[in-house]
């Protein structure tokens, strides 16, 4: 069966809902076999995307702002906000498995609150996505972690990530870091929502050393 022919078939088996249900359970590891041809879920992803067989996800990000802002407004406590602000991330991205905060402390980042599976308390500069993250000051938009260098795998059911360096005053606070089990989660308006939503979070912090 040829790309088409698979990408057709499915659209026609009632598509969106059925087809992302199946593609959250498929994983790298387990391939769709068709007439001797394999296509692991990575690669159907990306033909699916190609095709625009598969919608954006919708996040409102002016409203995802705006709930930050609400829930960190009346308070400066770091540790307060970053909970509360991983918490109304965890409540409005769609598929995801992992939302939280690694902060820096000297040349490492240290986990900070979160939402999901216990994770890797200490990640150093220039490792993982976070690390890298870290030391170039960019976002990191990952469609495949399995293709990142030096990925750091804290929860296996992680396909897609996005991490997003916070500052203050200049400084490298902490990163934001969101993992998805779905392949190309992560858009570029994901990209610029998850900026704005980290810049808000971050003028919200006193950043004061958590003793
Ligand atoms: N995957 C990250 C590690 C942190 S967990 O995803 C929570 C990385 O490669 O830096």
């Amino acid at each position: 069966m040829t790309p088409e022919a698979l990408t057709c078939y499915i659209y026609i088996g009632k598509w969106l809902a059925v087809f992302r249900c199946q593609l959250l359970q498929i994983t790298t590891a387990c391939c769709i076999n068709s007439g001797g041809l394999e296509y692991n879920a990575a690669q159907i992803y990306k033909v699916l995307r190609e095709r625009n067989f598969i919608m954006e996800y919708q996040t409102d990000y002016d409203f995802l702002v705006e709930q930050l802002k609400a829930v960190t407004e009346s308070e400066t406590d770091t540790i307060a906000n970053l909970s509360n602000a991983s918490a109304v991330l965890q409540m409005n991205l769609d598929d995801i498995n992992w939302v939280g905060f690694y902060l820096v402390r000297k040349e490492q980042l240290v986990l900070g609150p979160f939402q999901g599976r216990p994770a890797c308390v200490r990640i150093d500069f220039g490792k993982g996505v976070c690390g890298t993250a870290a030391a170039t000051g960019v976002t990191q938009l990952v469609p495949n972690v399995h293709e990142f260098p030096g990925h750091i795998a804290c929860d296996g059911a992680s396909n897609s990530e996005i991490v997003v360096p916070m500052f203050h005053e200049g400084k490298l606070t902490a990163v934001l870091d969101i993992d998805s089990p779905v392949f190309h989660r992560f858009t570029e308006i994901d990209r610029v929502g998850l900026e704005r939503c980290a810049a808000v979070v971050s003028a919200s912090c006193c950043w004061q050393p958590v003793l």
